[in-house]
């Protein structure tokens, strides 16, 4: 059985996604008047922010110095952050917090294993900071997903070896980053996360049993 958790923040517990690649659009609507297609959004999931950006001036085939990309990511997280001032419990994606009882009944331990800075404001918004055991810092990994280094930190924080614990993710890098970790992957989403050990369609559909059972037949 595992003995810890490693979750995923934008996607898996929260419903903030949409508000990550909206800012995006307004600020590049804004600035070099162009639209972001649909299917940038995954590419940009579970990215650090200057790694979204990069994906998307890539897109665009612009290139801006330093201080000015320094400007505009700044700018997205401000946006970004005052969005965030309507997030409310309700913004728990559906079964999320069901799931997050089970564990913890179960004596699983659980980690915050985000790329986002934003993370300690958006659990207490959420309500649940007092669910997790541990948050690693993305600003103190070097490597952001889908290099496994935020969920190393994670399973450190909660003091087990990664091959303990399972890790929760509903992006195609965030996967990645977990199988290279050695942790077990739980993903939550679409045919684009069939790289995980587990794929469940949605938050909703998340099995304690399922993945307990999924687990213990590693070998
Ligand atoms: C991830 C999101 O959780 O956090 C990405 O999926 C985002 O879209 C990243 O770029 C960084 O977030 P933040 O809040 O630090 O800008
Ligand atoms: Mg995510």
């Amino acid at each position: 059985m595992f003995k810890g958790a490693l979750f995923d923040l934008d996607g898996v517990i929260a419903d903030t996604a949409v508000f990550h690649f909206a800012a995006w659009r307004n600020l590049i609507k804004k600035y070099f008047n162009a639209d972001l297609p649909d299917e940038l959004e995954e590419k940009t999931k579970g990215v650090s922010r200057e790694d979204s950006l990069r994906v998307i001036l890539d897109y665009l085939q612009i290139s801006v110095p330093a201080d000015a990309f320094a400007r505009l990511a700044e700018e997205k997280n401000e946006a970004y952050v005052a969005a965030l001032e309507v997030l409310t419990p309700d913004y728990i994606l559906p079964g999320i917090a069901d799931f997050i009882q089970t564990l913890q009944e179960n004596g699983v331990k659980l980690a915050l294993a985000s790329a986002s800075k934003n993370g300690p404001l958006i659990l207490e918004k959420l309500g649940l900071s007092e669910a997790f055991d541990a948050i690693a810092d993305p600003a103190n990994v070097a490597n952001g997903k889908p290099a496994p280094d935020i969920f190393l930190a994670a399973a450190q924080g909660l003091g087990l070896a990664p091959a303990d614990c399972i890790g929760v993710e509903d992006a195609v890098a965030g996967v990645t980053a977990i199988n290279a970790s050695g942790a077990y992957s739980v993903a939550v989403g679409g045919d684009e996360l069939n790289h995980a050990k587990l794929r469940f369609k949605s938050t909703a559909d998340l099995d304690f049993t399922k993945i307990k059972t999924a687990f213990g037949k590693i070998d």
